[in-house]
């Protein structure tokens, strides 16, 4: 829907115009899985999917929510009284931005919102992320608050982690709200620094593929959770303050001090902050033709070490592999979600043909394949 038909549209449902319309993209990750909650290293790009929201301020403290997709009926709660465990579906995400810019003393007055999205949902490319950026964006113009993107970042995660019930990091949100074209957001989550990584794969002869499994999964679960738990245990027990004091040279000591599945979780981690290292290195040295192993060690260290890939995921990645893709992994949190497969130009379409048939023969659903390029981070549009 376009940015016109959004005020339309707004207008229509609410009997008033709009003060604005924003917009904040989803994400795909390059590489750095499950190190930013351990104050490690990420490499995400935001993409051309967003979510974009039209906001009227109310004068009250009631806020209406409505959609353009899924449940298309409209939901009322007040400002004053924002209950987590009554919020439903997509409304959890408004909501807890609003609450949690309230927990940082801002007054958010009531709202009127439209939400319009084309980022896939619960594909592990961030859509609930793009929502409440785009839904924080707004908010701070609206209420005059003046928060920079750090802050901006800390107050979706908050969100995100006390509202939501997702105990996740900050790596979506940064991409969403500091992504810029062109470019991979290389962030250091322990202090929240950003330097802009060139990432274009078509000068290179390369796109990058999405392979949608269509595999959903939430964050809320317990997956993601007991994972975030067993490195804080790895990080107590080898008495650092978090796995990223950790180097590869310090993992033969940590084998005999942890148990073997702690082990592990702290082996993925630890060797992909250094994949990811070494990626931000190649790239400026060599360009994006030179990434595919660490691509394809990033998948392997988390299927077999912090075992959060699924069959689906794993024959997206093997399949691609097989039929041309330069390297592979699952992006996201894992338990479902998206494959991206940096593939020659000319191999792209054997590439789809091969990955579609694979999942039929397996009896799994239709895959959606299709390209990125990294994309401008949240904005106002009018
Ligand atoms: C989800 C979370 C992020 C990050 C990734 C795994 O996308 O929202 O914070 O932990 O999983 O890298």
């Amino acid at each position: 829907m376009s940015t016109a038909q959004l005020e339309e549209h707004f207008t229509s449902a609410f009997d008033h115009a709009p003060d604005g319309v924003w917009q904040a993209p989803g994400r795909v990750n390059l590489i750095g899985e499950h190190t930013d909650y351990n104050e490690g290293f990420v490499l995400p790009f935001a993409i051309d999917k967003t979510a974009r929201v039209a906001i009227g301020v109310r004068a009250d403290s009631t806020v209406r929510l409505l959609s353009t997709y899924g449940d298309h009926g409209m939901t009322t709660a007040h400002t004053t009284s924002l209950d987590r465990a009554a919020a439903k579906g997509w409304t959890k995400y408004p909501l807890g931005v609003i609450w949690a810019l309230q927990q940082r003393g801002i007054a958010v007055p009531g709202i009127d919102l439209l939400l319009d999205s084309d980022v896939p949902l619960g594909a592990g490319l961030s859509s609930s992320h793009a929502i409440e950026c785009a839904v924080v964006s707004a908010l701070n113009e609206l209420t005059g608050a003046g928060l920079g993107p750090e802050e901006m970042v800390l107050a979706t995660q908050l969100a995100e982690n006390d509202f939501v019930g997702a105990p996740t990091g900050i790596m979506d949100q940064s991409a969403s709200l500091r992504g810029s074209k062109g470019n991979a957001v290389f962030l250091d989550c322990r202090d929240q620094s950003v330097r802009l990584v060139p990432f274009e794969a078509e000068p290179a002869g390369l796109v990058m593929l999405v392979i949608d499994t269509k595999v959903s999964h939430s964050h809320a679960d317990g997956g993601y959770a007991s994972r975030r738990a067993s490195c804080e245990l790895g990080a107590e027990i080898l008495g650092v303050k978090a796995l990223r004091d950790l180097s590869i040279g310090d993992l033969e000591e940590a084998s005999g001090l942890l148990d073997e599945l702690t082990f592990r979780r702290v082996k993925h981690v630890v060797t992909e902050n250094d994949r990811v290292l070494q990626t931000v290195e190649l790239l400026s040295s060599e360009g994006p033709g030179s990434i595919g192993a660490l691509l394809d060690a990033s998948h392997v260290s988390m299927r077999d070490d912090f075992e959060i890939s699924c069959p689906e995921l794993d024959l997206a990645v093997d399949a691609s592999r097989a039929s041309g893709a330069i390297g592979s992994r699952m992006t996201g949190g894992g338990f479902g979600g998206a494959a991206i497969a940096l593939t020659p130009v000319a191999a792209e379409q054997q590439v789809r043909t091969a990955v579609v048939r694979a999942f039929s023969e397996a009896g799994y659903k239709a895959p959606d394949i299709f390209t990125v390029t990294p994309a401008a981070g949240a904005m106002r549009l009018a």
